[in-house]
């Protein structure tokens, strides 16, 4: 897979995203080249769904390059889904990343919404193709808060009616430890919400006892909230670390599926853009 070639200003809304995430947007892009073509065959309908869109391209902090960034990569990939849904909060976005696609994307079957991603899944559902008997249909999720409080597990739950894989950016170190003297106060929801369950305060007291790590608890807890749903894994070393220049986490990319079949895929995905990190370093 080719890396994408950096782009011209076209007077549209930008997003600015630090040279680390260029790791995350590598991962996805394999993830999805690999979902899209082997799982293709096995299902009629495959879905891409972004439900933290951003406008589509973004420039490089520390540098004058811009780059296309989630919706515009996957919508590139040779391999393609039959339809594409994306959700953003942010207007300017919204009609930024729409313009976009209307310019290159035409011909592909793209759905661009504006709202709370947390107020919208049902109508993110009724937006994919209806199944049936003879029409199996899978969806890809790609979630990419900025922070806990961007995302509940209420919405992961209604999602998760429909036959779906998600890729999710556990916002670990940018977050989670940095505010976590707020976290632990029971009035505060961010957490609670994030995982779907309040019960997590004692057990993080333990754990900080024995110097636990604040960021890896919280990705253990969210995939015990992801197993009661009976998606399979994600330990934390299944999980991709994503650093910025002074080598500390930022945040954790986690994969989850209920078949093994997509797992083994996630584990292909981060050896082939490991092996593209190693390339150009
Ligand atoms: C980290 S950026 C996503 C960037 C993009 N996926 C990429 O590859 O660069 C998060 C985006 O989510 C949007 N957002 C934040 N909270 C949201 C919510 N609750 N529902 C929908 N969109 C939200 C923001 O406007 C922002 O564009």
């Amino acid at each position: 897979m080719n890396t994408p070639p950096d782009l011209r200003e076209d007077g549209r809304a930008l997003a600015q995203i630090q040279p680390y995430a260029e790791e995350k947007h590598r991962l996805l892009m394999y993830y999805a080249s690999l979902f899209a073509r082997a799982i293709r065959d096995k299902w009629d309908s495959i879905v891409y769904l972004d439900l933290f869109s951003g406008p589509g391209r973004a420039t490089i902090d520390g540098s004058n390059r811009i780059v296309a960034t989630s919706p515009l990569l996957v919508l590139g990939l040779d391999d393609k889904f039959d339809r594409y849904i994306f959700v953003d909060a942010d207007s300017k976005n919204v009609a930024a990343l729409k313009a976009r696609i209307a310019e290159e994307f035409r011909h592909l079957a793209t759905l661009v919404k504006k709202g709370d991603i947390n107020q919208m899944a049902s109508e993110v559902i009724s937006a994919m193709p209806i199944p049936g008997k003879s029409r199996k249909v899978l969806g890809f999720c790609f979630l990419d808060p900025y922070r806990m409080s961007n995302l509940r597990f209420s919405t992961i739950r209604e999602l998760s009616q429909r036959f779906m894989d998600f890729l999710i950016l556990i916002p670990t170190g940018m977050d989670a430890k940095r505010a976590e003297q707020y976290y632990v106060q029971s009035k505060n929801k961010t957490v609670d919400l994030f995982l779907g369950d309040d019960r997590w305060r004692e057990k993080w007291k333990e754990e900080k006892r024995v110097d636990g790590d604040y960021g890896d608890f919280i990705v253990r807890e969210f995939t015990r909230s992801m197993n009661s749903l009976r998606f399979l894994g994600t330990d934390l070393t299944d999980t991709v670390p994503v650093r910025n220049d002074k080598n500390s986490i930022v945040y954790r990319l986690a994969f989850y599926s209920k078949d093994k079949l997509g797992i083994k895929l996630f584990k292909q995905s981060k050896k082939y853009s490991k092996l593209q990190i190693d390339l150009f370093e």
